[in-house]
């Protein structure tokens, strides 16, 4: 797969990580910085990646900053995408299953680096359900109620 991966300086170790590990796995990744631990803000970089899955220019995407709080909030913003905030292996697998989500938000202050790994893996082999929640799902984008 193409991923989109992006962090802030406070998600920038992490990013490295996750890079490597991706690349391992044999995933492309593109990567939208930052790429120091150089004090940056993290809509800067997170929205770039997101718009990139928006626009089909990858299929996933990956965002990291201290908390995943800020990256998440601004990967949301973007039309078409459905960013999930994942500290556990339970909910990245049914973000993907339920929610469809496109976009991985990690926080590398609150989730060490063997856990956030295992998040990654467990995001990237689930798949989605579609059934009632593709109606639920649509209804996202739509507001429409009932
Ligand atoms: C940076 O200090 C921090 O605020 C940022 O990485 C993130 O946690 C925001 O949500």
């Amino acid at each position: 797969m193409k991923i989109a991966l992006a962090s802030d300086h406070a998600g920038f170790p992490l990013k490295e990580e996750v890079q490597t590990h991706l690349q391992s796995l044999g995933h492309e990744v593109l990567d939208f910085g930052t790429n120091s631990t150089a004090s940056v803000d993290y809509p800067d970089y997170a929205r770039p990646a997101a718009q990139a899955v928006a626009d089909a220019r990858a299929d996933l995407g990956i965002v990291i900053c201290g908390t995943g709080l800020g990256v998440c909030m601004t990967a949301n913003k973007v039309t078409g995408i459905r960013g999930a905030r994942c500290t556990d292996e339970y909910s990245a697998r049914m973000s993907r299953r339920h929610n469809n989500a496109n976009v991985l938000c990690l926080g590398q202050r609150v989730t060490g680096v063997g856990l956030a790994l295992s998040i990654v893996d467990a995001w990237l082999v689930e798949t989605f359900a579609g059934g009632r929640h593709a109606r639920r799902v649509a209804k996202i984008e739509t507001g429409h109620q009932h």
